[in-house]
């Protein structure tokens, strides 16, 4: 083969990164069926690992062990559902805890290596949009288009736990707040591919902006591009 025959292009991507509970995942999606494009909520691998490894009494501080039960799951996306081996987990790992235990597996090497092979599966024509922490730093730094998606820790805390109540679901605003603010600092502070907003990312701060607002000012920067 080539030189040249083997320099394919690449689909494009637009990494939206930002904290938990910033509205991020709805943006993405809404964003990717505007243009047609793939869809990967990258915090939903994390959340995989940790439900996995709770199933199979895994520690969720066991680095090595994490990793290389990351690099055995069978996971499926389909439909809007989340299989595992073949089980269907979509609300399993959703559920708070599985959150915080996102969060707590996806500070160690071996589980990001893991999974980092995995998510490149995902970019394929005529395009990608994923959401996470690293995805325009770490995992696609050649994003075409790179999000650093925000809202102040209280209104994040005040839409999860409206959207907790619209459920029907027992909500504590304080006990929310709390646990968004350990999330942001562990999300940020670890060494291994932290949440950072990178300088040629454009910062979308949703504090005073609504859901339609985010994915207006995403599809005009896009638009921009192209
Ligand atoms: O976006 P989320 O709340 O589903 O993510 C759950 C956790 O997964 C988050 O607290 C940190 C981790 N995560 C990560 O480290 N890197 C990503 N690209 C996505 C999520």
């Amino acid at each position: 083969m080539s030189a040249s025959s083997s320099t394919s292009v690449l689909a494009p991507v637009i990494a939206i990164d930002g904290p938990s509970a910033s509205g991020k995942g709805t943006v993405a999606q809404l964003v990717a069926e505007k243009l047609g494009f793939h869809y990967l909520d990258s915090g939903a691998l994390y959340r995989i690992v940790a439900l996995a490894a709770q199933q199979q009494q895994v520690n969720w501080s066991e680095a090595e062990a994490l990793g290389t039960l990351a690099k055995t799951l069978d996971i499926r996306f389909k439909d809007g559902e989340i299989y595992l081996n073949d089980a269907l987990i979509t609300e399993l790992v959703r559920t708070e805890e599985i959150g915080r235990g996102a969060s707590e597996v996806a500070v160690h090497v071996p589980v990001r290596a893991a999974l980092l092979d995995l998510q490149h599966s995902f970019r394929k024509p005529p395009g990608l949009v994923g959401d996470g922490r690293d995805i325009g730093s770490v995992v696609f730094t050649d994003a075409k288009l790179k999000i650093f998606l925000t809202a102040s820790v209280e209104i994040r805390a005040e839409r999860r736990y409206k959207q907790l109540k619209n459920k029907g679901l027992n909500a504590d605003y304080d006990k929310i707040l709390t646990d968004l603010q350990q999330r942001d600092l562990r999300d940020s502070a670890r060494s291994a591919s932290p949440l950072i907003q990178t300088p040629d990312a454009l910062l979308l701060d949703t504090t005073q902006r609504d859901i339609q607002q985010a994915v207006d000012f995403v599809l005009t920067a896009y638009k921009k591009l192209s």
